[in-house]
């Protein structure tokens, strides 16, 4: 079947079964590798992107239920303060959760742009990180917070 999409803003189209997650979709047709694969039970965060601008699992979500949606990977995220703020405060140590907790954190901080910190960590209740870096990340995404409202914005 024919599945026709955006893509961080370009026309994606696929021929595959419906049913195929999207995940898989998105690393192996399209190449594009920045999702991770983690649990593939909705459990991890590793695979977040965004559907229309709300985060979704990738791992869950059949690519077929995407059909004319926009689907944006931590690929979009090139140059956002946010990665910044994650190299300033050291938030990553393997890094294998870091691409879903920056698409939920891209998605706080586009509705919320000046969030508390109790906002920081119920947007990313949905992710793990095996290696402990919690507090790095949360320091991270208010130290994006920060420089959005000085300017730095994408
Ligand atoms: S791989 Fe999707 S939530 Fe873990
Ligand atoms: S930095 Fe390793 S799992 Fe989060």
């Amino acid at each position: 079947m024919r599945i026709d999409f955006t893509v961080n803003g370009t026309a994606a189209q696929v021929a595959v079964d419906p049913t195929t997650p999207l995940l898989d979709v998105l690393r192996n047709e399209l190449d594009l590798k920045g999702a991770r694969y983690g649990c593939g039970l909705e459990q991890c965060g590793a695979c977040m992107v965004l559907v229309d601008n709300e985060p979704v699992f990738a791992c869950g979500r059949e690519v077929g239920t995407i059909a004319g949606r926009h689907v944006a990977t931590v690929e979009s995220l090139a140059g956002h303060p946010l990665h910044q703020a994650f190299l300033d405060e050291q938030a990553g140590q393997c890094g294998y959760c870091l691409a879903g907790i920056l698409i939920s954190a891209k998605a706080l901080l586009d509705r919320t742009p000046s969030p508390t910190r109790a906002e920081v960590v119920a947007a990313l209740d949905k992710h793990l990180c095996r290696c402990g870096t919690q507090y790095r990340i949360i320091r991270a995404v208010e130290r994006a917070a920060a420089l959005l409202a000085h300017g730095e914005v994408r």
